[in-house]
């Protein structure tokens, strides 16, 4: 059986299996015909996964983990936010700046962290947001990742700019998963893809609103990236050394095919949209609130999620237009630079919403279960993470983003128990001290 699939826009019947053995297939021990990438990745993989489990003991750590791991430019593509990266940092100093009011002298035996959002119970307050390309970071990133999220009993957002069939990533879930969209390839394009998710079972749709065009990321110019996606094999040679201090890396990326394509998005063609020419299709995406209307026609059935509101008129449009949910969003700092910290608007939009109507979600900065505790305090229903569980899956595939959720969800009982709080539903404003 080949272990990885190659082929990205037709099903693969290989992913289920990968998948269904909860990826213990990448440590079976190699054939000898087996392509020596393969081998080479099934042989260093246990290393990464060791030292996620032994050395990685906050976000942070798996951070420096998978920048060890991936190369340069993919982990700067993760890392990295847009302009002078003010947003960025902004959006963990926010949550750096608040502390908590603890009550002592209570105790309980074990915490309650369930919340129900949108009707759908989860384990814990924290959603996986859409994340672009992990397909970069680990063979079938999406799958993979997916799969570990369903099992921590959360749910899964899967952006459109992903290099695994959608199908494939619900399969792979075995949970609740929404679908991100965006407008890249036009109308047609898009609603190919709406009728693709609703076919899958994703239960909500969720539109992102802030990304008329793609971030100026500075980082991806400094590390060669547009050489490297449109260069020529001469242009390229001298990028090619620093790849082999990632071995793993290296040997995941060409045994799960090299580059990865768009299978989610399905050009007029019929064929899906090649890597290389995201930046100019996402300046072909812009989606206005003229457009809500004919996605939610073609969404129909399910709850729709506006993502990336930054102010109280735009949470007030996207109740207008009948959101379930909103997503408090900056887009991790890697679209409009200077825009607000999340955790700052999400103080200051929070009390207009109407929250019979509209559940408040908020991402970016999240980094720990204190964050998490944080959000909830100031009104968000849960937050999303994305940098968390990307760095965990860099790190160490599924061991890592497993990782990243555990020790987020350890944190949140910790801080629970040392702030006296039994229920989720407990923590309230009065938990924490001073936004300063
Ligand atoms: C895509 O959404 C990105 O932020 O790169």
């Amino acid at each position: 059986m080949r272990p990885f699939p190659t082929v990205r826009s037709e099903p693969h019947p290989e992913l289920h299996a990968l998948i269904g053995h909860g990826l213990d297939i990448f440590r079976k021990p190699s054939l000898a015909l087996e392509p020596v990438w393969q081998q080479g990745f099934r042989a260093t993989l246990p290393y990464w996964e060791n030292r996620v489990n032994k050395r990685c003991h906050c976000i942070d750590d798996l951070r420096q983990t998978m920048q060890a791991r991936v190369s340069l430019q993919v982990a700067d593509y993760f890392l990295g936010g847009a302009g002078q990266e003010i947003t960025l940092k902004n959006n963990v100093e926010a949550f750096n700046r608040v502390a908590f009011n603890a009550r002592f002298a209570r105790r309980f035996d074990s915490v309650d962290m369930e919340v129900t959002i949108l009707g759908q119970k989860i384990s814990m307050p924290v959603i996986a947001a859409p994340v672009g390309s992990l397909r970069t970071l680990f063979p079938v990133g999406e799958a993979v990742a997916a799969s570990v999220i369903g099992k921590a009993g959360t749910i899964c957002t899967l952006s459109t700019l992903t290099g695994t069939r959608l199908e494939d990533v619900k399969e792979a879930a075995n949970g609740p998963c929404w679908f991100q969209l965006y407008l890249v390839g036009g109308r047609e394009v898009a609603v190919k893809a709406i009728l693709r998710a609703k076919e899958a079972g994703y239960s909500a749709l969720v539109l992102t609103i802030d990304t008329p065009v793609a971030g100026h990321r500075m980082r991806d110019h400094y590390n060669g990236t547009p050489t490297l996606l449109h260069g020529t094999l001469l242009q390229k040679l001298p990028y090619a050394p620093q790849t082999l201090w990632h071995f793993n890396w290296l040997m995941g990326f060409y045994g799960d095919g090299g580059l990865m394509d768009f299978p989610n998005i399905q050009l007029k063609d019929g064929k899906p949209m090649v890597y290389a020419d995201i930046g100019k299709q996402l300046e072909n995406s812009a989606v206005t609130w003229a457009d809500v209307e004919w996605i939610r026609e073609a969404w129909g059935y399910g709850p729709l999620i506006i993502k990336g509101v930054q102010t109280i008129e735009d949470a007030k449009l996207a109740m207008e237009y009948g959101a379930a949910a909103i997503v408090i969003s900056n887009h991790g700092g890697r679209q409009l630079d200077r825009s607000p910290s999340t955790l700052k608007m999400l103080a200051e939009i929070g009390p207009y919403v109407d929250r019979k109507q509209t559940r408040v979600l908020m991402d970016g900065g999240v980094r720990s279960g204190a964050d998490v505790l944080i959000a909830r305090a100031l009104g968000a229903d849960a937050v999303l993470i994305g940098r968390a569980y990307a760095y965990g899956l860099g790190a160490g595939g599924g061991v890592g983003v497993s990782r990243a959720l555990e020790l987020i969800r350890a944190d949140i009982s910790h801080h629970m128990r040392l702030l006296g709080y039994q229920s989720i539903n407990e923590v309230g404003r009065e938990c924490i001290h001073s936004l300063h």
